[in-house]
């Protein structure tokens, strides 16, 4: 990568190596490789991949080496897909009503909640949120999903609820201004005010490729750096979040490939 580049990515937070630029995808391939090994290693209980499974959208093969990969892991773990903006939009950051069409045949819903023991999980759909101006409906939609999952979870006593994101709702304060790596303001604001009269205990994003640890009125806004290339002081890995009915405790672990 070119001094101008890097200076271009270090402009907005974003640490990148003078390494020489890599065609191909063959270390994101030994790092999810990774990741799953660990997964089936630990026995999880299930795995969550916070967005951008692929950087194109549009191409079968980068969609395919993940799916390929994603199948090594044990039968009887779930694998739930968060969408994230390379996911959902053509250009990386607008989805329109096509786009979310194709993301939906390939990887399932884009939001949607599960249950494991009395815990609730939601996934939402954040570039709904931060890009509403072409996918119709979707936007209010989805927020009538959250509204009605919200209100199930609280009926049927859920000890917590969790949310998965791709990105995160803010990174340091939730009336921060807007910027690339969190959801813009004024959609960001009464997704937090939702979730905090329904007492959320934490979301979980990605987006960022570096960890990141903020708090709103005791609800944790967690984002984990990348499986793929890591954008901050910590090297590629995962997240492994132990829920019990009165505490969230989570870790982040390195690979160590750098
Ligand atoms: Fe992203």
């Amino acid at each position: 990568m070119s001094d101008e580049e890097i200076a271009a990515f270090a402009a907005r937070g974003l640490k990148v190596n003078k390494e020489p630029k890599f065609q191909g995808y063959e270390p994101e391939t030994k790092a999810f490789e990774e990741a799953i090994r660990q997964a089936n290693e630990r026995n999880s209980e299930f795995v969550v991949v916070c967005g951008d499974m692929v950087n194109n959208s549009e191409s079968t093969e980068e969609r395919d080496e993940v799916m390929r990969i994603a199948s090594q892991l044990n039968e009887n773990i779930p694998i739930y897909w968060i969408a994230g903006n390379h996911d959902v939009a053509i250009d990386a950051v607008v989805p329109t009503a096509s786009s979310m069409a194709s993301y939906r045949k390939h990887w399932g819903d884009d939001y949607y909640s599960f249950q494991h023991g009395d815990v609730s999980f939601i996934a939402l759909n954040t570039s709904l949120m931060d890009q509403p101006e072409h996918v119709g409906g979707d936007v209010e939609s989805q927020m009538r999903f959250l509204k009605a999952e919200l209100q199930a979870a609280k009926k049927r006593e859920s000890s917590q609820i969790i949310v998965f994101t791709h990105y995160p709702l803010f990174l340091a304060d939730a009336d921060e201004a807007d910027n690339y790596f969190s959801v813009k303001k004024a959609h960001r604001m009464p997704v937090i005010d939702l979730l905090e009269e329904y007492g959320v205990a934490a979301v979980f994003a990605g987006h960022w490729h570096r960890n990141n640890y903020a708090e709103h009125d005791g609800m944790l806004m967690v984002a984990t750096g990348a499986v793929g290339y890591p954008l901050g002081d910590d090297d590629s890995g995962y997240r492994v979040i132990d829920v019990t009915n009165d505490e969230i405790s989570h870790n982040y672990y390195e690979f160590g490939f750098r």
